[in-house]
């Protein structure tokens, strides 16, 4: 049984003062609905754990038709909001963690991760990178890595269950990803094809962008 685990509590104020990322709209529906829209096409998710900022919880769990989605408070870092969504996970022998930023992932991105899931431990979506990426220290280039080894990640992220708790008990305040955490784990993470579509919805350039991706449907 696959679970999910929505993370929508950043505060996003790059893209609109006072309201939280996941509640500013695009085409009339929050960043966050739209998640839930493609989630619904999903069959193998079947547990559904939504995290916002703790001053939304009673407006987002009215705002939601299906009774069983679960509605919590999250934390002031991602990983804290992760941690909070995993502790209200009762049946699920997998999780998937996605970002309510990207909320137009499409259904077979996430269809990709849970195959791949079957046999293997934990699995990234991700996709080619196109620019040349440096290391930079003070202003001066240190490193460039080989562009083919390189690729940008995405979410969902999938992992089993008991793996992805046995690797958030450990402080680590360097974290960006729950791979990562695998990773320091010392468990492989399987990586298949990402989506273009799954870009991160950061500045209002990015909000401009989801908007027209939308009308071309
Ligand atoms: O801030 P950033 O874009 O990196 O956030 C990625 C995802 O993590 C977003 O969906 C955001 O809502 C979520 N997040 C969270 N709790 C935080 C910070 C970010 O759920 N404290």
């Amino acid at each position: 049984m696959t679970g999910l685990i929505l993370v929508a509590a950043g505060s996003g104020t790059r893209l609109a003062a006072g309201v939280p990322k996941a509640l500013v709209e695009v085409s009339g529906r929050s960043l966050l609905q739209h998640c839930l829209d493609t989630v619904g096409g999903v069959a193998r998710i079947r547990e559904i754990v939504v995290v916002v900022p703790a001053s939304e919880v009673a407006a987002v769990r009215a705002s939601l038709s299906d009774a069983s989605v679960v509605v919590v408070a999250g934390g002031a870092t991602r990983d804290e909001s992760v941690r909070a969504g995993l502790t209200q996970l009762v049946d699920a022998d997998d999780v998937l963690v996605h970002d309510a930023a990207r909320p137009f992932v499409p259904a077979d991105v996430f269809n990709r991760v849970l195959d791949a899931l079957v046999d293997a431990q934990a699995v990234i979506p991700a996709i080619p990178v196109v620019d040349t990426i440096k290391r930079v220290r003070d202003g001066v280039v240190v490193d460039t890595p080989a562009r083919d080894e390189l690729v940008a990640v995405q979410t969902p992220q999938g992992f089993r269950t008991g793996i992805l708790r046995a690797a958030h008990a450990n402080e680590d305040p360097d974290i960006t990803d729950d791979a990562m955490r695998v990773e320091r784990a010392g468990i492989p993470v399987r990586v298949v094809a990402g989506s273009q579509r799954g870009f991160k919805i950061t500045t209002p350039f990015d909000l401009a962008v989801a908007a027209t991706m939308i009308e071309d449907r």
